[in-house]
């Protein structure tokens, strides 16, 4: 079976744990594992489509193929037929038969489904409208490295808890054993079905889950601060009525002096000082911003090292309607 990564709890707790564990060792080997190159290797080519722009992730994916022996193939938007000339389906069914796995940052979920419903090579979801499961693995590795083991801690966000990020940081946070926190307004909190699915993980792991409007409330005692822009990508025309609606979520000295005393903050970058989060606390001792950036390499490593292990090999061809 083809195992795909999509959305956070594609992943189980001891799966999650696996690759976290694997992204610290290749943290330290970055070439021990070659599983796009060598003779047990079916194909070196990965390919990497972006509908959207990217720095971190695009950079980070490529440069990863390349430590892992293979070769990495930036399709930019536009570029291809996916999306205007032909179904992705279609395109699923011609990539399956060229590349070893298949990376989309890209608009829809559902696009996505029907990518990896299609594909028996594995997809990776490398940021879509819903989720950001790929900066999340980064974000838990970067926790691990300062704060210990996950399980246990306690981690607020605050701000768009609509976003991406924040249902990310409620399935990956609660599938690690974490206490989740996000805290922003009226009408820009996470769907009730993604908090049914963080509770329903923080009940097999012992996490919890809280969603709330009020920012000290998620924030008194964290051990973990995060936010993410307040302008997602499409939304740049919103900036003004954005900001003054996220206002009193920022993260700040203020908002720091809730959070435990030894707190680290995560943001998944690009930042606007003055904005979602202070110059003061980004640039500050307890920002771990760029460790985290940099664990974007060796936690999707680790992922594409452990979705081609764990799917089935795929045959060089297959018959009309298999
Ligand atoms: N954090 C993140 O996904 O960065 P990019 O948009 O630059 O890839």
């Amino acid at each position: 079976m083809t195992r795909h990564f999509l959305v956070d709890t594609d992943l189980t707790p001891a799966e999650q744990a696996e690759v976290l564990d694997l992204a610290l060792e290749l943290k330290v080997k970055p070439y021990a594992e070659a599983v796009y190159a060598g003779e047990g290797a079916a194909r070196r080519t990965v390919a990497l489509i972006f509908d959207k722009t990217s720095t971190r992730t695009r950079v980070s994916f490529a440069a990863g193929v390349a430590d892992l022996g293979g070769v990495p193939l930036v399709i930019g938007s536009g570029d291809s037929q996916l999306g205007h000339k032909e179904s992705i389906t279609d395109t699923a069914r011609v990539l399956e038969r060229m590349v070893a796995t298949i990376v989309w940052r890209t608009y829809a979920q559902s696009g996505l489904e029907e990518m990896a419903a299609a594909s028996r090579v594995p997809v990776i979801n490398a940021l879509s409208d819903d989720y950001h499961p790929c900066q999340l693995l980064a974000d838990l590795l970067t926790i691990r490295e300062h704060k210990g083991p996950l399980a246990g801690l306690t981690l607020a966000y605050l701000g768009d808890a609509a976003n991406n990020m924040a249902s990310s940081y409620l399935l990956a946070g609660s599938t690690a054993g974490m206490h989740v926190r996000i805290a922003g307004p009226e009408g820009f909190l996470p769907a009730e079905s993604i908090i049914a699915a963080a509770r329903l993980r923080a009940a097999e792991t012992g996490g919890s889950v809280l969603v709330t409007t009020d920012p000290s409330e998620a924030l008194t005692g964290a051990d973990v601060v995060a936010t993410d822009t307040w302008v997602s990508m499409g939304q740049e025309d919103e900036k003004a009525a954005r900001s003054e609606l996220f206002r009193t979520y920022g993260v700040d000295a203020a908002a720091m002096a809730l959070a435990a005393a030894d707190a680290v903050v995560l943001h998944c970058l690009p930042a606007y000082r003055g904005y979602e989060i202070s110059a003061e606390v980004i640039d500050g001792p307890q920002s771990v911003v760029w460790d985290e950036a940099e664990n974007r390499l060796h936690a999707q490593k680790a992922l594409m090292v452990w979705l081609m292990k764990s799917s089935r090999a795929p045959r060089t061809s297959r018959k009309d309607g298999e």
